[in-house]
């Protein structure tokens, strides 16, 4: 399991660093809050998640993992999409952006309540 986190996480690391560059060639920067949450929400907190389930191992192994997992990497290219709309000045995407949130925040719930309850030092340790 942290080893898919941290794979997934480099294809949010390159879409999101190649949308930065982008930005600067055009020197527009709109969708700055994209890229910064494409590297941050995509890259920092999975390939971090990733590392964690490395050290770890018995979080890695729940359903809440799973979960956390799945509903990351389902909420995120929709909430990307729907907050490049809406900064380019469809206002109507805001909601969708909100709701996409709110959907994103409780998958992250899931990874901190998966630390909380399930990261123990290994017996081995
Ligand atoms: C090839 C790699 C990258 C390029 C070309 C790039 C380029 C840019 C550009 C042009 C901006 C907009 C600056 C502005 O609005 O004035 C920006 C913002 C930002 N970048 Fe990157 N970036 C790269 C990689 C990264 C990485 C790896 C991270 C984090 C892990 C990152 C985090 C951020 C954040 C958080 C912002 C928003 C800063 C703010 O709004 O004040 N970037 N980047
Ligand atoms: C459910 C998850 C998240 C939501 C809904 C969210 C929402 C937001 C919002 C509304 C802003 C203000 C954007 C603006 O000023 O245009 C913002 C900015 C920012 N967020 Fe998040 N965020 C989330 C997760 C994260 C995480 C996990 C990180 C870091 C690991 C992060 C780092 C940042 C940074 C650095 C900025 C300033 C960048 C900028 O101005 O472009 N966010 N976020």
């Amino acid at each position: 399991m942290g080893l898919r986190f941290l794979k997934i996480a480099v294809v949010y690391l390159f879409v999101g660093a190649s949308l930065g560059l982008y930005m600067g060639m055009v020197e527009t920067f709109t969708l700055a809050p994209v890229h910064a949450h494409l590297v941050l929400l995509g890259w920092a907190t999975l390939a971090l998640a990733g590392v964690v389930y490395h050290f770890y191992p018995a979080a890695a192994e729940t359903k809440l993992a799973r979960i956390h997992f799945w509903a990351h990497n389902l909420l995120l290219p929709p909430l990307m999409i729907a907050l490049a709309v809406f900064l380019e000045g469809r206002q109507d995407a805001g909601p969708v952006v909100g709701i996409i949130s709110i959907g994103m925040l409780a998958a992250l719930g899931c990874f901190a309540i998966n630390v909380l309850m399930h990261a123990a030092p290994s017996r081995t340790a």
